[in-house]
């Protein structure tokens, strides 16, 4: 009989146990075998997903990794969701002795494993707290190849040790895995074991233990009891399906081609202004935007127009005012100075209050391009994305409340928004402003979901005028 366990939050990362394979007997308590402790500043990506009751008397319940100044790549069970108590722990050994707190101001599902956790506030980079690289896609990983990985340990089930422990492993053939792993699919798995085959990832609520080699991030800690609870080997799905997201069949626009389109830019903790979302020009004094891309404080944030390449301004404006709509989705900056039209520099036209976008209209959506997960391009590109009917659109995100949003895109043909660096980007139709690109939900492989700007006719005239 097999036993299948899945886990929701509830305790500690790796129990680094010993036995070949290792027998987890039930009520034993787990203890860390076979790992040694970190040292101060080894895993600086490594950080503990955190829970808490009464937002006082935090527990440990998952780990994960830095992947830039702003996510943490973590998995999909590992997510905080905005009705919890979480928080995110970073520059320590030890999860009770936080070095850095941040609270998770989003959740992006990266289908069908892994979930980016949005910090707030950014990370500060130091010499305890870095991102880890991600692989190249389809970088294979060959058995033999020695990695490491990192945990906090556990004391007894479900009670994490305080300790950020270490282990190494030696990547060996998948069938190792399949033996033992009936039930999965092992297509984007690496299977490890340590050199003796003596120790291992012994628990039945593991989540998301970062495993590293030279210097990347290979894969999540990803467990699930084999039969007869045998605890090695031990697999973890691999994190290079990551390197997927950008816009999928996108071509470079032209200059002047989409004068409404800027890019919102973050002053980062390395002192340099990096693209983070997409806005557009609605008259000389505002742009409108998803809602998540704000900047707090507002002097954090600058916008940059009239460039197809968003590290070659072509004119630089501050945000004096951020003016959020009361239900989401939408926010309005003014910017200061005000915008100079000119054939690169140019608003975007507006829909009529409530003119839903209908199926088969021909839109058009443009936005910074990806070379790597939450690495913008310097390329702006454009998209074909026809409006999509709304029953497609329900049945590509079951249970999301679609009343202010629109499906748009082929994604049968294999093109379409898979990008985290495209939020708020807009999609036009005959000159018009439709929708804003929204990634509140995996988009990858489905139409993408995008805000319908019709319906906040009334309130941008209220603020803007326009
Ligand atoms: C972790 O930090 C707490 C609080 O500072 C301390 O009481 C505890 O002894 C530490 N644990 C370890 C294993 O160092
Ligand atoms: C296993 O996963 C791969 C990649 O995600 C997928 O293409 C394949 O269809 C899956 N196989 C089964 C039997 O589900
Ligand atoms: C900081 O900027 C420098 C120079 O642009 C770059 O080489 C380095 O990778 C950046 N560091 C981080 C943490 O982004
Ligand atoms: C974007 O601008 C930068 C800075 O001027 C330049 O180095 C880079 O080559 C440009 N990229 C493209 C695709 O033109
Ligand atoms: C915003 O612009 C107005 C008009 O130019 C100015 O009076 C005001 O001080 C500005 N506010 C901020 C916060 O910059
Ligand atoms: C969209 O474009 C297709 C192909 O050019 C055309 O057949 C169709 O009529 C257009 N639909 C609308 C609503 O303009
Ligand atoms: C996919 O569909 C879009 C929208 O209908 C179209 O513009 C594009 O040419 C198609 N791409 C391919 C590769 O067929
Ligand atoms: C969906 O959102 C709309 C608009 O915000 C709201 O009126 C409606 O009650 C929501 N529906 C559900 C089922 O939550």
């Amino acid at each position: 009989m097999l036993l299948k366990t899945v886990l929701v939050l509830a305790a500690g990362c790796a129990a680094l146990a010993s036995g070949s394979p290792k027998p987890l007997q039930q009520g034993l308590s787990s203890r860390i075998v076979g790992g040694t402790p970190a040292v101060k500043g080894e895993f600086p990506w490594h950080v503990s997903i955190q829970l808490s009751l009464d937002a006082q008397n935090w527990v440990h319940v998952c780990d994960g990794a830095i992947v830039s100044n702003e996510f943490i790549l973590t998995d999909i069970s590992c997510r905080v969701r905005p009705d919890q108590f979480g928080r995110v722990v970073a520059g320590t050994l030890n999860w009770t002795d936080p070095g850095s707190i941040h609270t998770v101001a989003e959740n992006i599902i990266g289908e069908p494993f892994f979930a980016l956790l949005r910090m707030d506030p950014p990370f500060e980079f130091n010499s305890d707290i870095g991102p880890i690289q991600l692989p190249t896609l389809n970088e294979e990983t060959v058995p033999g190849t020695a990695m490491t990985v990192s945990g906090m340990g556990e004391i007894a089930p479900l009670e994490p040790s305080q300790e950020l422990v270490k282990l190494d492993v030696t990547v060996v053939p998948k069938t190792n895995c399949e033996s033992v792993y009936l039930w999965q699919n092992m297509t984007n798995v690496i299977c490890v074991e340590d050199g003796d085959n003596e120790a291992g990832m012994c628990t039945d609520r593991a989540y998301a233990c970062p495993l590293v080699f030279d210097g990347e991030l290979r894969g999540l800690f990803s467990y699930e009891l084999g039969e007869d609870n045998q605890c090695v080997p031990t697999w973890f799905q691999r994190s290079n399906e990551l390197r997927k997201s950008k816009i999928i069949g996108g071509t470079p626009a032209a200059e002047g081609e989409f004068p409404w389109h800027v890019s919102l830019q973050f002053f980062d903790s390395n002192e340099t202004w990096i693209h983070v979302c997409d806005g557009s020009i609605i008259s000389t004094e505002f742009i409108i935007t998803d809602q998540i891309c704000i900047f707090k404080p507002e002097k954090d944030g600058r916008v940059v127009a009239g460039t197809v390449n968003w590290t070659n301004p072509g004119s630089i404006h501050s945000i004096n005012e951020t003016i959020n709509n009361e239900i989401g989705f939408v926010s309005l900056m003014r910017v200061n100075p005000s915008f100079e039209f000119n054939s690169n520099i140019e608003s975007v036209r507006l829909p009529d209050l409530n003119e839903e976008s209908l199926p088969g209209i021909n839109s058009t959506v443009s936005g910074w391009d990806e070379s790597a997960p939450f690495v913008p391009s310097d390329v702006l590109v454009k998209l074909d994305m026809p409006v999509v009917d709304k029953i497609k659109c329900y049945s590509s995100y079951p249970g999301v409340n679609l009343s202010n949003l629109m499906c748009a895109g082929d994604s049968d043909n294999g093109t379409g928004m898979c990008s985290y660096n495209a939020v708020g980007a807009p999609l036009v139709y005959d000159g018009e402003l439709r929708g804003l690109y929204y990634t509140q939900y995996p988009t990858c492989g489905n139409p993408g979901l995008f805000i319908e700007v019709s319906l906040f006719r009334d309130w941008i005239f209220l603020n803007t005028g326009v």
